[in-house]
This record gives C-alpha cells, structure tokens and sequence, in this order.
C-alpha cells in the first residue's frame, strides 16, 4: 500500500475484518507486506503493525513479491510517478487518487501496457457507487449523450445543510472538514476541482474519448449564497455542485458548477454526503446510480472489489479510446452550452423595471420561464428573480450586460439544469 491515511487505514481495516470471507469465498490470500506514508513515526487511528510502515517507496517498487499496489496516497506527484514504475515492472495499480488518474492517465495507461499490468480506479469517482464497472461492463453497448452527477461528498453536504439549517457556507465547511470526506487541501472540494477530475474521468469512460481536465469548465460553490438556495427553493428547485457531460455528434460540453435542479429530478432528492450519477444512454434510457461517495469505508469497498477482480481477471482491461494527453482532432469541446437560467436582479422600485429585463433578455434570444417579484425590503433595491428555459451560455451572459444597471443589478446567477 502506498498511503495510510482516512482511505489507507480505511483499506487495512476492511481488509482484516473481511481477510477470511476473501479467502473462503475467492481463494485468494491477501496479505499486506509494506505500507507507504510520509511519516513512520506518526500515531494512526488504526493498529497497523510498525513494521509495515515504510518511508521509502523502494521497498515496495523493488519487492518482486510484491504483485499489487494500493495507492491512497493523494496529490498528483510523487503519486503518478510511483504508480508509473509499479505499473512498469509489472505490478497490479489499484487507486483512489481521481487527481492522478484525470491528469495523467495517459502516462499511467501507457506505463499499464509497457508492464502488461492492470490499472484500476473504481475508489476514485464517487466513492462505493459502481459507476466505473457500470461504465465499462453493463452499459458498454450504449451510445451514452449525458452524464450528470452529484461527485463531491464534500460539497452536497454544505449544500445541504446550507439549505435544510438556512446556515451560511464558512460555518457548515468545518463541519465538513471534521467528517474525514474533504480532500487534504479543502479548496479541491468547494472550488470544484475534485470534481472537475471525476468528470474528466467519467466523460471520458462514457463518450469513449479522453476528455482532458483541461477542457472542463470549473465553478466552485465558494460563492453560493443562502438567500438564492431559500429563493429556489420557494420556486420548486434544488441547488447542487453538479458534474455535466453532454454529448451531440462530435461536440460535447464538461463542466462542473452549481445549478439548481427541478425538486422533481432524482439528483435533486441526493442529500448529505451521498453522491448520484444521472445519465442516459440509447439503450439503457435514463438511469441513476446512487450511494456514498465519500468516507473511508466506502472508498475502501471499492478499493478491495477492483483488488479482487483485478486478481481474478488476469488479462488487464485497457480504455477502449486512444487515450492521448490531447482531445481527438474530430471532437471539440464547446463552451457555449444550454441550460437555464436563475438570475436575481436587484432592481429600482420604478415603472418599466420589469419590461426593461425582459426587453434585454429577449432581443439576445433568452425567454423567460418564470418571473418572480419579491416585496422590496428596503428602499435599496427590489428583488427580482428570473428563470430562464433554456438559452445558449454566451446569449445569457450578453443580456445580463446590456440591462442597465441605474435599472436593475445582478446579484447572483446561477445555471438550471434537469429542465
Ligand atoms: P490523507 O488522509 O491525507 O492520507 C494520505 C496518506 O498518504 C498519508 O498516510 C500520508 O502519510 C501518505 N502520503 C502522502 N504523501 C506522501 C508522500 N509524498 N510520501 C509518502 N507518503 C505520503 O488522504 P485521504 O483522505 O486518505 O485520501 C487519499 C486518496 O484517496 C486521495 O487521492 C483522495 O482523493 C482519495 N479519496 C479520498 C476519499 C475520502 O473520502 N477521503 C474518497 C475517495 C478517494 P502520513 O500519514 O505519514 O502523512
Ligand atoms: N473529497 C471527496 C468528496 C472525497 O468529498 O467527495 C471522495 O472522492
């Protein structure tokens, strides 16, 4: 193992309390022989004999008894480069690390086939949910034009307390944090980069194309604000840090950012620290896969389940794309996608306010789905809140500029998706 941290001493747990059922059911002894951490001396929650504990990762890669690495050691180096040398010479890679598989994979991929070993990452992309077998096994037949996923334990939980409690987002984080569900550097979780990778994964596993992280577009819900998740709320919608792949022909949209979702969708009813991928294939139709995303039980499960069937699949699965650092030449990755639209104005309790934003949004092409006039509650401004149907991004942006602002201000906008 490589890491005995919440996930590292998550897997050693599972795996002593589960050794028995494995080898019963499986035939298939697993003993860990040495376990990689940044500090030997450091007290763990767990009781992990000391001298399994090792500060040099030679001890694993050099080991030629050694036939299986767990990586749960996070953070894109030396992770990638030690996962590249176990794969190298030959050694079965299991990880949890979303950040290493979405920015390298590529290398990783390469250095699995130089080795003919198997790369696997189930751990890394919403936790216990099965959705990278799922991707890869059961749906393989599916043309599949939409994933939509709530990824980021982290995340919902703030968005859900936020909207359950009325409470402000630095107060509900460090709850969060003390949950053992954040990444080590927080902002991974709430600025979206997390789930930025998980996405990059999943899109690229479900449109059978590498979509790079770089091409995805990241909005963190650092930002959100209880008084518009109380406001969507009133008007019949949910607000999540949502994971969105879509694809048309050879033009797909990723990006991850809050949106509001109708109360009626399935992704809206996703509390807490659960996680939910909604997607829609061909074949399949829409479906939705749901469970815990996060913690160190979860993650460890499916840790030991790509453990077990690596070992007993002895030819390694390979992606079924050409899996390069670079987007295809045929695909292009567009930033003009569709979606609704929540914005709140902050208008002037004056004649024409309300013809003015209408006026603007319609001669970019917005209509206008619903429009809501709260009571002022001050001389400063009157609220204003209008959902759009469905627009081109950059329409949106372009009528959110021309209204005047002595007229009406934008206080928030945020995207409607599931409509
Ligand atoms: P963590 O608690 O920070 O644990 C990291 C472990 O790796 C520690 O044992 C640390 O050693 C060791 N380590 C880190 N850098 C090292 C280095 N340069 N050399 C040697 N050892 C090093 O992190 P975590 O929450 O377990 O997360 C681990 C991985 O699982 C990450 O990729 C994360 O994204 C992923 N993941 C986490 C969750 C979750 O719910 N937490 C769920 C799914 C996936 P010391 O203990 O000595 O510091
Ligand atoms: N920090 C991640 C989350 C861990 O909150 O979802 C699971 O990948």
């Amino acid at each position: 193992m490589m890491g005995a941290g919440n996930v590292g001493q998550g897997v050693w747990a599972l795996l002593e309390s589960t050794r028995a059922e494995i080898l019963h059911r499986h035939s298939l002894d697993i003993r860990v022989k040495k376990i990689l951490v940044r500090d030997a001396s450091k007290k763990r929650e767990k009781d992990i004999p000391p001298d399994l504990l090792t500060q040099n990762a030679d001890e694993i890669l050099k080991d030629k008894d050694i036939s299986l690495v767990v990586e749960c050691m996070g953070g894109e180096q030396p992770a990638t480069t030690l996962m590249v040398r176990a794969l190298e010479s030959g050694k079965i890679v299991v990880t949890a690390n979303k950040m290493a598989v979405a920015l390298n994979w590529h290398l990783l991929d390469a250095a699995a086939r130089r080795g003919n070993a198997g790369l696997h990452f189930e751990a890394s992309v919403c936790g216990a949910i099965p959705i990278i077998r799922t991707l890869n096994d059961s749906l393989q037949v599916n043309r599949i034009d939409l994933v939509m996923g709530i990824v980021n334990g982290t995340t919902n939980y703030i968005l859900s307390k936020m909207s359950d409690e009325m409470r402000p987002f630095d107060e509900v984080l460090l709850e969060a944090q003390a949950l053992g569900l954040a990444e080590p550097d927080p902002a991974s979780d709430v600025e979206g980069f997390d789930a930025a990778y998980k996405l990059s994964v999943l899109a690229s596993l479900a449109f059978h194309a590498r979509i790079p992280y770089k091409h995805i577009f990241r909005e963190g819900i650092s930002r959100v604000q209880v008084t518009d998740i109380a406001a969507g709320k009133d008007l019949g919608y949910r607000l999540k840090l949502l994971a969105v792949g879509k694809r048309q022909g050879n033009t797909m949209d990723a990006r991850v950012h809050p949106a509001f979702v109708p109360e009626k969708h399935p992704l809206a009813s996703v509390q807490g620290a659960y996680n939910a991928v909604f997607l829609h294939g061909d074949a399949c139709g829409d479906m939705m896969l749901y469970g815990r995303g996060a913690g160190a039980t979860p993650t460890a499960g499916a840790i030991l389940s790509d453990v077990i069937y690596a070992l007993k699949h002895h030819e390694p699965l390979y992606p079924s794309f050409q899996n390069t650092a670079e987007l295809h030449a045929d695909l292009s990755v567009t930033d003009n996608w569709q979606c609704g639209y929540y914005i709140r104005f902050s208008a002037a309790n004056r004649p024409g306010v309300l013809g003015h934003i209408a006026t603007k949004l319609g001669e970019h092409g917005v209509s206008i789905s619903t429009l809501f006039q709260r009571k002022a509650e001050s001389e400063h401004g009157v609220p204003i809140i209008v959902i759009t149907h469905k627009a081109n991004e950059k329409d949106v942006h372009a009528a959110i500029s021309a209204v005047d602002t002595n007229i009406a201000q934008v206080e928030s906008s945020i995207r409607v998706e599931g409509i």
